[in-house]
């Protein structure tokens, strides 16, 4: 059996979660975000998430080890099993080298990489506020709530995360540039990676990263 691996490859703010919760809905994929995987343990208060918090709240890269146990863990559950979508790994080159020594050749690998130019990252960032309950994103300016500071699908009271503020983006930012951009290229020459605008709305983001997905599998 073919599995789909969808590997998401962007920016901090580039719309990754935005883009990956569609795309998992319509290709029926499960939706793995490290980043989501981690924040849970920390509200859980594992061992795990108070190991990840230091990294996280000053805008670095978790290490290596601990995230790409994490990550296999995750993908080893019975829902994986068909393929899944990854939003937010690999984020190293190491990560990456990791994830293919795993395949077994099964996998039909898609990686999409939405790009957004740095200055206009910030915005998204510092406007995002997400729901602690359903996980919808919206964006104070980009993608507002139909009521100021409340979730439109569940009515909870929208949080903004610790990390998303003007001092730690631009570690995040860095991190990007110097520890994920290479993941970029070492794809390229794996056999390629679909760009994508994604300084357009999020509709058409959608419908870029679609051609991606049916490109890959003509
Ligand atoms: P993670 O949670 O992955 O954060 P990130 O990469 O910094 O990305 P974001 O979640 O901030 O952005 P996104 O691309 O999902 O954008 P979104 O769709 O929300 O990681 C957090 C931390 O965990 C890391 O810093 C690290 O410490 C650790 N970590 C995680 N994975 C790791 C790994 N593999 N290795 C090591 N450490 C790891 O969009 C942003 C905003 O813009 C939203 O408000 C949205 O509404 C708006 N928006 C989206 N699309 C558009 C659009 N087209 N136009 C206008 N606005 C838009
Ligand atoms: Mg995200
Ligand atoms: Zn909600």
């Amino acid at each position: 059996m073919v599995r789909t691996v969808l590997i998401l490859l962007g920016a901090p703010g580039a719309g990754k979660v935005t883009q990956a919760t569609r795309l998992a809905e319509s290709l029926r994929l499960p939706h793995v975000s490290t980043g989501d995987l981690f924040r849970t343990n920390l509200s859980q208060g594992t061992e795990l998430g108070q190991k990840a918090r230091t990294f996280m709240d000053a805008g670095k890269l978790v290490s290596d080890s601990l995230v790409i146990d994490m990550l296999f863990d995750r993908v080893g559950q019975p829902d994986c099993a068909g393929g899944y979508l990854l939003d937010g790994f690999p984020r190293t080159v190491a990560q990456a080298e990791a994830l293919q020594q795993r395949f077994d050749g099964g996998e039909d690998r898609v990686v999409i990489d939405i790009q957004v130019p740095d200055e206009l990252i910030v915005e998204r960032i510092i406007g995002r506020q997400s729901c602690p309950k359903c996980s919808a994103i919206f964006h104070t300016s980009f993608n507002p709530p139909t009521s100021a500071g409340i979730c439109n699908h569940c009515q909870t009271a929208l949080t903004q995360r610790a990390d998303d503020t003007a001092e730690v983006v631009g570690t995040r930012l860095a991190a990007y540039h110097e520890q994920t951009a290479p993941v970029a290229e070492y794809y390229r020459q794996q056999g390629g990676v679909c760009a994508v605008n994604g300084n357009q709305h999020p509709d058409k983001v959608f419908e870029a990263c679609q051609v991606c997905v049916t490109e890959a599998a003509a």
